[in-house]
């Protein structure tokens, strides 16, 4: 777990915690239908991808307030999203066109530790979305992704060569014997398994997140007894 930081306050403490990040409007190049959820991709203008495992705050049209969504590729000039449309938000970002654009802050949080010597990317479902950034960054290591149906799965042409696997069968059963450095994303149940099973893990976690940078408090959660703004401290932990 990582140590607290003086978020309000003085302006130097508020840089501390936004680090390079810069909230600039981007331009929607594309949306792209990938099985059930899609691409977004936007220009990148002057903003840094960061480090994998950081996440970005999108404002969606209509929408009081911005959603967190985690970097999913860097290609040059441009950066992009993969999201789940599953409610108000996320559906108004899959919904924009070509040429829209929208107001972008980040990169925020902390993202994954790169100094790892056997990496394994493990994901569920839209915990596929940091993973082909991620692997980039690490030289493609093995990848094990578990979906809830095929349809889902088509999600995994993201990240080739991963091993995949589809409900009822879990991707925890996928885990290497052998020690190993698992870096994972995905629902809370799945994130909880492979803690248990790998005590060192890795692991982005998700809450609800209103400002992204540590002053609404939106995103408390309780890890060992403490309380921490998941934006501030995580999401990776
Ligand atoms: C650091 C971080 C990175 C994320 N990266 C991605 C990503 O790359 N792609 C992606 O599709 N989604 C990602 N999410 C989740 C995404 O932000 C939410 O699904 C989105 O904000 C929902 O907004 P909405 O208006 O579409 O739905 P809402 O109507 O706000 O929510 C729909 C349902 O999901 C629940 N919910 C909403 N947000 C969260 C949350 N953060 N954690 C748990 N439950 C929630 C709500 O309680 C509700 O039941 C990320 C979340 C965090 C915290
Ligand atoms: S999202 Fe506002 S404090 Fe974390």
């Amino acid at each position: 777990m990582k140590g607290q930081h003086a978020v309000l306050g003085s302006g130097s403490s508020q840089t501390q915690v936004l680090g390079t990040a810069r909230r600039e409007r981007l331009t929607v190049v594309d949306n792209e239908a990938v099985g059930p959820y899609v691409l977004l991709r936007l220009e990148r203008s002057g903003m840094e991808p960061g480090v994998p495992g950081q996440f970005f705050m999108l404002e969606a049209p209509g929408q009081l307030l911005p959603r967190p969504m985690s970097l999913c590729l860097a290609p040059p000039g441009e950066l992009a999203f993969l999201l789940e449309p599953i409610g108000p938000g996320t559906r108004a970002l899959a919904a924009l066109a070509p040429q829209e654009r929208i107001y972008v802050l980040g990169p925020l949080g902390n993202g994954f530790d790169l100094a790892v010597e056997r990496p394994v990317l493990v994901a569920g479902g839209i915990g596929l979305a940091p993973m082909p950034y991620l692997s980039e960054a690490l030289g493609g290591p093995p990848a094990l992704l578990g979906f809830r149906s095929e349809r889902h799965a088509e999600a995994a042409r993201l990240l080739p060569g991963a091993e995949v696997v589809v409900e009822p069968r879990l991707v925890t059963e996928l885990l290497p014997g052998e020690p190993s450095d698992i870096l994972a994303c995905g629902p809370e149940p799945m994130l909880e398994a492979v803690r248990e099973l790998a005590p060192s893990a890795q692991l982005a976690w998700e809450a609800p997140m209103a400002c992204g940078y540590g002053a609404c408090y939106g995103c408390v959660v309780e890890v060992e007894g403490r309380y921490i703004r998941l934006c501030i401290e995580g999401p990776v932990l």
